[in-house]
C-alpha cells in the first residue's frame, strides 16, 4: 500500500498557483476549471479531479479533468452522495470494497471526496480519482478544503448555484 503525502512546500505552490488566478478572474465556471486542471496536474498519481454540483437530489458533472465520466449521480448513491449526506470528506483507500460505489473512472482504486460548502451548505463535491490503492491521506483532504474554500470565497457562485437548480 502506498500513501503520498505532498510535501508541505508543494502545498504552498500550489496554493500560490490557486491565488494567482483567483485574484484576477471572479467568474466561478472559469475558476473551477482552473481548479481542476491545478489539482489534476499538481497532486501526484491523480487519474481524474472533478466538480459535481447540487441539483435538486442529484450531483451533476461540472468541470474536471480526466476521461468521460458520470453525469448524474444521485444523492442516494456512491462516493459522492455518502460525502453530500454526511456533509463531511470520505477518504476511500480502495474503491472496490466501498458499498454503493460508482465505477466512472475504470483506473480508479481510491477515492477523495471533498464537500464544496457555500454559506455553510453543500452546493457540490470534489472529486478525486487515482489508480494507487489507498493514495489519498487526511492531510491532503484538509488542504483540498482549504483549496475550495479560497475558491468559493474568490468566485461569483450564487449565478451557478440557481443555474444547476434551474436546469435540473
Ligand atoms: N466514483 C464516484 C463517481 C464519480 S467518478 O469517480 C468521477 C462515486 O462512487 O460516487
Amino acid at each position: 500500500m502506498q500513501k503520498i503525502d505532498l510535501p508541505r512546500n508543494h502545498f504552498v505552490v500550489i496554493k500560490e498557483k490557486l491565488m494567482n488566478f483567483l485574484t484576477n478572474e471572479n467568474n466561478f465556471v472559469t475558476n473551477a476549471s482552473n481548479f481542476t486542471s491545478l489539482i489534476f496536474h499538481y497532486f501526484d498519481s491523480v487519474s481524474w479531479a472533478g466538480f459535481y454540483f447540487l441539483s435538486n437530489n442529484n450531483l451533476v458533472l461540472g468541470p474536471y479533468q480526466g476521461k468521460i465520466a458520470c453525469v448524474r449521480i444521485p444523492i442516494s448513491d456512491g462516493v459522492c452522495g455518502s460525502s453530500v449526506r454526511g456533509k463531511r470528506t470520505i477518504i476511500v483507500p480502495d474503491v472496490h470494497k466501498f458499498p454503493g460505489y460508482i465505477p466512472c473512472d475504470p483506473t480508479a482504486n481510491s477515492e477523495m471526496v471533498v464537500p464544496v460548502l457555500y454559506q455553510k451548505k453543500v452546493i457540490g463535491v470534489f472529486d478525486l480519482d487515482s489508480p494507487i490503492y489507498n493514495r489519498f491521506t487526511e492531510t491532503e483532504s484538509k488542504f483540498v478544503s482549504e483549496l475550495l474554500e479560497l475558491l468559493i470565497n474568490n468566485s461569483k457562485v450564487e449565478p451557478v448555484i440557481q443555474y444547476y437548480e434551474a436546469v435540473g
